[in-house]
Formats: structure tokens, C-alpha cells, sequence
């Protein structure tokens, strides 16, 4: 079987057929995919039946897992899923529907909200890999939204102005953004904020992006209010229709995005009483993008 990719967007996703993901990947397929993902920010492949350890697996193709640590309010007997995969279900550890009132489901809303996973790390992820295991309710597209066109709309001043700005990221900042504030001493020093470079550089096409997210809370050397104003018309430059791809789920989906070139964001839908099974593995990146504090790089 080759590989073909069939482009979805103006701008990107790439809608791939010809492979099953449950085999293991030659170096020429593995190598085809790591470029599609450069080249296309996100890879759309339908009617892929893995198991958990297939997607564990097939993640491993592209670098070294990220865990599911620190990225959440699970304590450890409240675990549906194994380490190695984020659990962005609305489900609880039985496979029941969270109640409305569920603090882990007021903490997952923060989703709907346009993001990169894991922002608020020191090295924040590469790729995140979303597999959907049960048949979607109406409504909970996810939407996508691709970086390096949106930089390109910037004009030459605010290009200039956001060369070398730096900032800071975690997930106090975008779960308060829904006015959820309750957090345990504990989570807030987990969630202690991270440092960004807000433009980055692909590698491998060159292209610069805007390195956008909902957890962003402040520029360095800003003041707060300054910073999330700049930020939020950032945001709305960046999520302009122009620059978004829906994906609607189909059962079977695996869809995987590039967290250095996209933001992306769940859709609302009635998510009570409904099951939405959705599974995530995550690559994690090669390691920050820039030097943080001395307190926080301890
Ligand atoms: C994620 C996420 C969106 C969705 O998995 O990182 O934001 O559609 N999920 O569930
Ligand atoms: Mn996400």
C-alpha cells in the first residue's frame, strides 16, 4: 500500500489513505508522515480500529511519549485510562457520564477554549494523536486553526512587535478564563506558569508561526491587562475563518495535529447523558523554547 494525501483546507490538513495504523510503519511511511505533518499541520486517517496499545505504539513512531501528568485534576484511583494516554472523554474512571456539577468536567470545559496542548509545560508537546472510540454526539467538532498562515496575515508592524516576546502559559490562567478558580495549593504548584517564545519556527518548512494558546496569562515585561489585550486580538487574527478546518468525527477517526503550528478547540455538545470516548496520546517535544526562571527550572 503507498500513501497518498489528500489536502482538505486552503491552507492545510491533509486527509491521508493507504495505511493501517495498526501495523507497524516502514521507515519510508514513517518518514512520508512526519513530513505530511510539517507540510500540513494536521493528518486526518479514517476507519482505524486500534486498541489502546496500537495508538500507543503508532505515537511512538515520532518521538518520545508525553504522559498524562500534571495536565489534570485525576487523582491516581480516578484513572480510566493508562499514563501514556490524556483522557479527554467525558467519562469517569467506571465509563460513567460526569455529572454536570463534576469539577473534572467544569476543569475538561476549558477545551472549548482555542489552544495548543500542553502550553503550559516547560517542553510542551510536538504532536497530539485523537482517537475516537465511541459514536460522536451531535455537535464536538474539533476545530483547527494553522499558525504559520496566520503569521503571514500579520502586518509588518505587529510581525516586528512580536519578534522575541516571551509568554507565560498554564492552565490557572485558561480554566480561569471560564471563572474556574478553585484550585488546591498543591495544583497550583503544578500549574506554575511556563515560559514561550511567541514566534516559533518549523524546522523542517521554515515557515514562522504565531505560538498561540488559551493558557497564555501575560507577555513578560507586560502589564497583565496590556498583554491579554494584545493577546486576544492575536487570537482573533489567528481564528479567523479563513484559517480554520472543522472535523467532523466519524467513529474510527484518528486524527493527528501539530501542536507547534495549530491550535485547535472542542466544539460544544450536550455532554450529559451522551458518551464521547475520545483517546489521546501525545508526543512530547524536544525540549523548551526558551530559558525559563531560575525558581520554575529547578
Ligand atoms: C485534546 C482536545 C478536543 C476534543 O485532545 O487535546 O483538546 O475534540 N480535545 O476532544
Ligand atoms: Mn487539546
Amino acid at each position: 500500500m503507498t500513501i497518498s494525501i489528500k489536502q482538505l483546507h486552503e491552507h492545510f490538513v491533509g486527509e491521508v489513505s493507504g495505511i493501517d495504523l495498526r501495523d507497524p510503519l516502514t521507515p519510508d511511511q514513517t518518514r512520508e508522515i512526519q513530513e505530511g505533518m510539517d507540510q500540513y499541520g494536521v493528518l486526518v486517517f479514517h476507519d482505524q480500529d486500534l486498541t489502546d496499545d496500537q495508538q500507543v505504539a503508532y505515537t511512538k513512531n515520532f518521538g518520545e511519549l508525553e504522559l498524562a501528568v500534571g495536565s489534570n485534576l485525576l487523582k491516581a484511583n480516578e484513572r480510566r485510562l493508562r499514563l501514556e494516554m490524556a483522557d479527554v472523554s467525558n467519562l469517569d474512571q467506571n465509563g460513567v457520564v460526569l455529572t454536570r456539577d463534576d469539577r473534572r468536567r467544569m476543569f475538561n470545559l476549558g477545551n472549548r477554549l482555542w489552544h495548543s496542548d500542553s502550553s503550559f509545560r516547560i517542553t510542551p508537546s510536538k504532536f497530539s494523536l485523537l482517537s475516537c472510540r465511541s459514536e460522536p454526539p451531535k455537535g464536538g467538532d474539533t476545530e483547527f486553526a494553522f499558525m504559520p498562515a496566520a503569521y503571514d496575515g500579520l502586518d509588518a508592524e505587529t510581525k516586528a512587535e512580536i519578534e522575541g516576546l516571551v509568554t507565560e502559559h498554564s492552565l490557572i490562567y485558561s480554566r480561569g478564563k471560564l471563572g474556574f478558580e478553585e484550585f488546591s495549593a498543591k495544583e497550583m504548584k503544578t500549574f506554575a506558569p511556563v515560559r514561550h517564545s511567541l514566534v516559533r519556527t518549523n524546522d523542517f518548512t521554515g515557515r514562522k508561526s504565531v505560538y498561540l494558546s488559551a493558557h497564555i496569562g501575560t507577555i513578560v515585561g507586560w502589564h497583565m491587562p496590556e498583554a491579554r489585550d494584545f493577546v486576544r486580538e492575536l487570537v482573533e487574527q489567528a481564528t479567523q475563518r479563513k484559517f480554520v478546518h472543522a472535523h467532523k468525527w466519524q467513529l474510527g477517526d484518528l486524527v493527528m495535529w501539530d501542536n507547534r503550528q495549530c491550535m485547535h478547540r472542542v466544539r460544544p455538545f450536550k455532554d450529559i447523558g451522551q458518551v464521547r470516548d475520545m483517546r489521546r496520546t501525545t508526543v512530547a517535544g524536544v525540549g523548551p523554547t526558551v530559558e525559563q526562571t531560575s525558581e520554575r527550572a529547578a
